[in-house]
């Protein structure tokens, strides 16, 4: 580690520049400075990746009520209800803001009237009605620019790109008496190799989730739940880290890393196959290959350990190849270039890790149980997508609670900075001699969840996966101390707790439930819904009912 340590204080620290973290700070920077801090590129994000779209309500035929129901229907009795309400009823009037912002929707032509045109809807599993605002397939490229483009016009905005957030600086770990707070963040300057405290008079989490926990995954390499690790350890409340969704459709390819199949293409008519042997979701669920997600990859690994195939099938031949190609412009040149026409054969798809349905538990303005923390997005458990998210409902829940965190915050004065923080103590620590530990952990923890705590679990598998993780915990722990802090020993210390937070959940919920199915409990425990697994450190962990407010 090379050069001084520093201090940089602002009035709010917003860590991530996904959906979540920007739309926030260019609503706070109305009030004072702004630290937006991110791992890589500024757009690198799991919204930069965001294919299907926004659902939201925006046509006649559709209803909030119908939204909710949908929401409700898919999350199998565990949402809480009054915060799927306000995201699904809020939803239309943050859309038209990211519009002015300078989003575009795709559109099409109204039938019979040759100057009309109206929002393109998409269809995707779960949903009864077409209501997904999309970009073609690259709706969270598309947004990204459009808000980056807000934030440079923004001159109350900095952004610090390839800037790791190590840990949350809370009043109890600096010693002080008085209410536990969080009052900034210690952040690793990649490229100048120095830790920087980064203080905010608010700080708001928005690293979005953990798919790199898991050997395969649609996730890019910066979800590594990096945020839920960190609150973790300043002793925030973590809740229902069981549901983890795994998409039915990522490219099967040995080249290919991570790339989704959108659900779009289901629903604008592909279906899924046996190789060889047609279709088959007509066995598990009667909305066949647009059933909801959990009962699809569910059926999809059924399906491949029958068959003993690698992968299913997804056809969508039958349409016209010009409206393929129109629509799905990016799966289709991306499938080209792996040597697949899609217009003409079927895509090799199989499930993947895709999206995190616990997190930081929140209220639906991003408060989290520490006071001078927010927390938003994919990071966090709101009580909106219960056991098991609709499809397209996380870009809505980000805007929408972005925006009402950053009413909330503007509505109460701010607390005193506190900016007399120590340095980032590096004690003992030198440079490591060996990085294959951190490949091999690294490498371990994945292949771990991916073989005991993925889309079909055993109690016996959860408790394997248990004891390999806390042998991994303490080997990493005794490294982390010793070495120079380092991007890499970061996200491996934060997969290993965050591993060990869903494996804890996992075997807590003794159901099955959405996304959570565990062999030896195959059906649903009438007492267990609305029931939310909640984790604190330091306490003994515990189900309790649904109280957020
Ligand atoms: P992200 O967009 O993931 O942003 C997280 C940010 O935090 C990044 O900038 C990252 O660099 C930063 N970060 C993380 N850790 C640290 C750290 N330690 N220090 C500093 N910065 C850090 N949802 C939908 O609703 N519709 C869709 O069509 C859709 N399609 C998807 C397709 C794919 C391939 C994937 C992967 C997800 C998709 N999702 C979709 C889910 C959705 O994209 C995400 O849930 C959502 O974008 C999360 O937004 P976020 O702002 O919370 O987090
Ligand atoms: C997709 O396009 O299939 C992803 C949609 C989502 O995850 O919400």
């Amino acid at each position: 580690m090379s050069g001084q340590n520093s201090s940089r204080n602002f009035d709010f620290l917003v860590i991530g520049s996904g959906i979540a973290g920007l739309s926030h700070a260019l609503k706070v920077a109305a009030r004072g400075t702004v630290a937006v801090i991110t791992k890589k590129h500024k757009a690198e994000s799991n919204t930069n990746y965001a294919q299907g779209g926004i659902a939201a309500v925006t046509s006649r035929e559709d209803s909030f009520d119908l939204h909710v129901r949908d929401t409700l229907e898919a999350g199998a009795g565990l949402c809480h209800e009054p915060t799927v309400r306000t995201i699904v009823q809020e939803g239309p009037e943050r859309i038209r803001e990211l519009i002015e912002l300078g989003m575009q929707f795709s559109e099409r032509q109204i039938p019979d009237q040759p100057e009309g045109k109206e929002y393109d809807l998409g269809k995707e599993g779960g949903h009864t009605k077409r209501r997904i605002l999309h970009a073609k397939d690259v709706t969270g490229k598309e947004i990204e620019k459009a808000l980056l483009q807000a934030i440079a016009d923004n001159p109350n905005i900095e952004v610090f790109e390839d800037h790791y957030a190590i840990d949350l600086i809370t009043t109890a770990k600096l010693g002080l008496p008085g209410e536990n707070r969080v009052v900034g963040s210690y952040v690793l300057d990649k490229n100048e190799k120095k830790v920087v405290t980064f203080t905010g008079r608010v700080t708001l989490l928005a690293t979005g989730g953990c798919g790199k926990v898991y050997l395969y995954t649609t996730n890019p390499d910066i979800a590594s739940g990096d945020g839920i690790a960190m609150a973790w350890r300043a002793g925030c409340r973590i809740a229902n880290m069981e549901f983890i969704q795994f998409h039915p459709t990522c490219l099967y390819h040995p080249q290919a890393k991570s790339f989704l199949i959108s659900e779009a293409v289901r629903g604008e008519g592909g279906i899924l196959k046996i190789p060889g042997d047609g279709e088959f979701m007509q066995k598990y669920h009667p909305l066949k290959s647009l059933a909801p997600r959990d009962v699809v990859a569910r059926a999809i690994d059924s399906e491949m350990k029958r068959t003993g195939s690698s992968f299913v099938h997804l056809d969508i031949t039958h349409k016209p190849a010009r409206f393929v190609m129109n629509r799905f412009p990016n799966i289709y040149q991306t499938c080209l270039s792996y040597g697949i026409d899609i217009t003409k054969e079927c895509i090799p798809v199989v499930p993947a890790a895709h999206y995190q349905c616990g997190g930081v538990q929140t209220n639906d303005r991003g408060e989290t149980s520490l006071p001078g923390l927010y927390a938003i997005g994919e990071v966090t458990c709101t009580g909106l997508h219960g056991a098991n998210r609709l499809a397209s409902n996380s870009l809505l829940e980000a805007l929408v609670c972005a925006h009402r965190a950053a009413e909330h915050i503007l509505s109460t004065p701010l607390p005193e900075p506190h900016l007399d923080i120590p340095d980032w103590q590096t004690g003992r620590a030198h440079d490591p001699d060996e990085l294959v530990v951190i490949t091999h952990n690294w490498d371990e923890i994945r292949r771990t969840m991916w073989d005991y705590v993925g889309i079909v679990r055993t109690t016996k598998r959860l408790q394997r996966a248990r004891k390999r993780i806390e042998n991994l915990l303490d080997e990493i722990d005794e490294y982390y101390w010793d070495f120079t802090i380092s991007s890499d020993l970061i996200e491996l210390r934060n997969l290993a707790i965050v591993a060990k937070l869903i494996i804890e959940s996992a075997l807590m919920r003794r159901e099955s439930r959405g996304l959570h199915y565990n062999a030896d409990y195959p059906d649903p425990d009438p007492d267990l819904a609305q029931v939310n697994t909640v984790l604190v450190k330091g306490t003994p962990p515990g189900q309790e009912p649904v109280v957020i407010q």
